[in-house]
């Protein structure tokens, strides 16, 4: 415990930086090390709290501090459409193999827009019998997500008679997505590090613009569940700028940030 104990800032957000590794994976190197130090003081101001008291909390795991701290050092920059040419080779790829009801995960998908884009693609193509397992590690983004809710400027990629079709305008500056795009969605807190495994693998799973904040030994540790989860033939989609280096022996690449299961 290091409550009442006089550690120097450095010692203090060292231990952080290790926590943030440990039980998320997440990783602070180099001049990172300073914006998490500013994260910290941020989440300190806004929530009024006392960072050495605040780290038993977490050390002991309680909930609420859990929530504040991922909130905090989680990236959840997202917006509609991101990356789109992926949902043009997922929908393509699911005539092709003529697969009747698509189960799709979506891991890390933030505040929804990229399993709501997922949706809005499949419905646009004729294709209604889908399922989208969408999960992230930080309640506030399945918060959101749960909502449906989103401010104007997420929607810049998307065509405006598609943002008509699918949602409806809530006030001055936001848009709710439509009842009908949310039932196909299923939300789950998940957390990459942990040990995951289903009921049923998956046909397609998404798992973008997350693995740059892992070490290389905890990419390399998410992408074996994700494989593990993957049906053989299935598709693993990446950030475009996260290409998978060491490919382990059960993929192979298909288009430049996607894998397939052989
Ligand atoms: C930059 S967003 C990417 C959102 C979306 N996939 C996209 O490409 O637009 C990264 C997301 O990864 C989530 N994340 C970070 N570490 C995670 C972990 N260990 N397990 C699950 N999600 C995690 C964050 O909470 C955040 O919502």
């Amino acid at each position: 415990m290091l409550s009442g104990s006089k550690l120097p800032d450095d010692i203090l957000v060292n231990h952080y930086k290790n926590l943030a590794y440990k039980s998320f994976g997440i990783q602070f190197l180099g001049a990172k090390v300073d914006i998490l130090k500013i994260k910290l003081n941020k989440m300190a101001s806004a929530h009024n709290l006392e960072l050495y008291n605040f780290y038993d909390r977490l050390v002991s795991e309680d909930p609420e501090a859990i929530d504040i701290f991922l909130h905090q050092i989680t990236v959840g920059h997202t917006y509609f459409f991101r990356e789109n040419a992926h949902f043009e080779i997922l929908v393509n790829d699911i005539k092709k193999r003529s697969i009747r009801e698509p189960l799709i995960w979506c891991a890390a998908s933030s505040s929804g827009e990229e399993p709501y884009s997922i949706a809005i693609s499949l419905l646009e193509s004729g294709i209604a019998n889908f399922k989208i397992l969408a999960s992230d590690v930080n309640l506030n983004a399945l918060k959101t997500m749960n909502k449906g809710l989103y401010h104007t400027s997420r929607f810049e990629n998307m065509d405006p008679v598609i943002k008509q079709t699918y949602f409806k305008r809530a006030s001055q500056y936001y848009y709710s997505v439509i009842p009908k795009l949310r039932e196909y969605l299923v939300l789950k807190r998940l957390n990459l590090h942990d040990s995951l495994a289903f009921e049923s693998m998956f046909d397609y799973i998404f798992c973008r613009n997350v693995l740059i904040y892992f070490s290389e030994a905890g990419r390399s540790k998410v992408i074996d569940t994700l494989v593990r989860n993957l049906l053989p033939k299935g598709l693993l989609f990446v950030g475009h700028s996260e290409a998978i280096l060491s490919l382990p022996d059960k993929l192979d690449k298909d288009s430049p940030a996607s894998y397939r299961k052989n």
